[in-house]
């Protein structure tokens, strides 16, 4: 992985179709903006003009995310303190399988300290729609693919979508929990987030029930 993790972000996701790759990019491109931009959809060019200078970010200012246009399957991925945040949008089918892949999980409680309070419940999150972790690897810090159940994979017939680090055989759910028996040791991190509105997600600043504090 590069040491920005930017780079790992846009070849990792194989397993993405041309479409989904198109809109990703689309969508990084107009949701990674800090502060309070609160007109619905900005032009590109505007939000280019809001984002934070490169030291900026590097210092760790909240990077604020509009998922009104993330469709159930998606997966958007937003740039904090250097790495790729992911926000997936799950499919209530994906929240229907997240227990039944309990007894294969190394921390299916999160146990370990790796999600704020607010997210250390079933489905590690605030709203149960949307997962938000960082997208690097607990074990060695590779950035995993995005493997949706529906997607070609030779991972089984038992997968229920989530993401695999191919660097030494890591799985995670899609939870961003761990699998037994692979290298990776936790459970990926939920960074602190919060939600402005039904459509718009800052990361790097911590939730009180739901809302920025
Ligand atoms: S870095 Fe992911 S399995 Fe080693």
């Amino acid at each position: 992985m590069s040491k920005s993790g930017v780079t790992n972000v846009g070849k990792e996701n194989m397993t993405e179709g041309i479409d989904d790759k198109s809109k990703r990019r689309f969508l990084i491109a107009a949701t990674t903006v800090v502060g309070g931009v609160g007109a619905g959809f900005a032009s590109v060019p505007f939000v280019l003009s809001m984002r934070p200078s490169a030291k900026t970010q590097a210092a760790g200012a909240p990077v604020e995310a509009d998922i009104s246009k993330l469709e159930e399957g998606q997966k958007l991925t937003v740039e904090w303190r250097g790495k790729p945040v992911w926000i997936v949008k799950r499919t209530a089918k994906n929240l229907d399988d997240l227990p039944s892949l309990r007894v294969k999980l190394s921390d299916p409680d999160s146990a370990v300290e790796q999600q704020p309070g607010y997210a250390k419940n079933p489905t590690r999150s605030i709203k149960p729609e949307y997962l938000v972790v960082i997208g690097i690897c607990t074990h060695l810090g590779c950035s995993p693919s995005y493997v949706k159940e529906d997607d070609p994979h030779d991972l089984g017939n038992d997968w229920k979508g989530g993401f695999f680090c191919p660097c030494h055989g890591s799985f995670f759910d899609l939870a961003g929990r761990v699998y037994q028996g692979v290298p990776a040791p936790t459970n990926l991190v939920v960074p602190p987030h919060a939600y402005l509105s039904d459509t718009r997600i800052v990361v790097g600043v911590d939730s009180q029930e739901g809302v920025a504090s």
